[in-house]
């Protein structure tokens, strides 16, 4: 039987800074209340001008560049975003941005910030189950374009970039995913939500069947809408419990992981999370100071960073776990 393990990785980020005095600017809030309550110093935000296609495509090559692998070489591309430029998805775009001759599978995973947890699994099932040998898993997100940026509870949060992972076919015992847990909770998407604008679509049918104004009018989506508490809550119960059997379906338990690498959303929940899992500080990988909360980029963009600058090195076991709206949350052990 087949296994499947990481070989590389790559980020990139817009150059655009947004540091918590500037968004003081435009809220009423300041950088003591941001960085007490989160962790959040600074994030980087697309400019109109750039394009998250492009940022994707670079995290992309870096990823490549480190496994040396050719980009004709790859089998399949996963780009886990829920803020595609195409509504039918930016993945197609990716791989011609890269230039695969082979015309590989390239499609969208949208999972908001688990969106990469997942995109690791399904490459490992593609690849133990079908035959493939070089997948693309890619985490990128613009959630800076769907921000309420009159909202200092949400917009406070947020930030874009882009990672990527190659994922690799190899043998059995050098299998480098070892177990995963993944959920999903429709009922909470009260707590978090962009939902497509409902009086917009709603109109356009009659009680009776009859069309009141046709043709309808183009959909478009809401801004975010949190209740940062309850998400909070819902992060601080779900997530431990399934790194817990994530690692219980391993033969493992925390003392044998190297590094917990969480979705950065708030290092408050990062730290409650650690507490529980009895995980101490020096083996919690944190990068939202820089970042914020990049959503499914988040967990590629600081597992790179931390491969880059030694931190995490090969063979390092790693407990990841993503978390966010849909609800959706899904864990995974990983060997680098
Ligand atoms: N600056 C100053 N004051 C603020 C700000 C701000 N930016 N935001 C809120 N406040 C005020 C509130 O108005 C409130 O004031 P009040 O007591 O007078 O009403 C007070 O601060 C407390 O507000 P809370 O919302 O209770 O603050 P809390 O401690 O819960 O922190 C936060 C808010 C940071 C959003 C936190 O709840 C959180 O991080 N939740 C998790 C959110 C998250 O991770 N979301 C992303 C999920 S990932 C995805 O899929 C997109």
């Amino acid at each position: 039987s087949r296994g499947c393990k990481l070989i590389g990785s790559g980020s990139a980020i817009p150059s655009l800074q947004i540091s918590n005095d500037d968004l003081a600017k435009i809220v009423d809030t300041s950088d003591e209340w941001i960085s007490v309550r989160t962790g959040i110093r600074n994030r980087h935000v697309l400019s109109a001008k750039e394009s998250l296609t492009t940022l994707a495509a670079e995290a992309a090559r870096k990823a490549l560049e480190m496994a040396h692998v050719d980009a004709d070489d790859v089998d399949m591309i996963l780009m886990c975003s829920s803020t595609p430029e195409d509504l039918f998805g930016s993945a197609p775009q990716i791989q011609k941005a890269l230039g695969c001759k082979r015309n590989p599978l390239a499609y969208d995973i949208t999972a908001a910030c688990s969106g990469f947890v997942l995109g690791l699994v399904s490459a490992a099932c593609h690849i133990r189950g079908g035959g493939f040998n070089n997948v693309l898993v890619i985490g990128a997100d613009s959630l800076s374009r769907y921000v309420d940026w009159t909202d200092r509870g949400s917009c406070i949060l947020f930030g874009d970039a882009a990672g990527a992972v190659l994922v690799q076919s190899c043998d059995a015992e050098d299998d480098g995913l070892f177990a995963f847990d993944l959920h999903s909770d429709g009922d909470g998407q009260r707590h978090l939500k962009a939902s497509i604008k409902e009086n917009e679509i709603d109109h356009t049918i009659g009680t009776n069947g009859s069309i009141l104004d046709f043709p309808p009018r183009p959909a478009s989506y809401s801004c975010i809408q949190m209740n940062g508490k309850e998400v909070f809550r819902f992060a601080c119960r779900c997530v431990p419990q399934s790194i817990e059997t994530a690692l219980g379906k391993a033969g493992l338990n925390g003392s044998n992981i190297d590094w917990l690498l969480l979705h950065q959303a708030n290092q408050r929940i990062i730290d409650a999370v650690a507490t529980r899992l009895e995980m101490p500080q020096e083996r919690i990988i944190s990068n939202l100071e820089n970042y914020g909360n990049t959503s499914a980029a988040s967990i590629p963009l600081a597992l790179d960073e931390s491969v880059r600058s030694g931190k995490v090195k090969s063979g390092d076991l790693i407990a990841t776990a993503g978390f966010g709206a849909g609800l959706t949350w899904g864990s995974a052990v990983i060997r680098w």
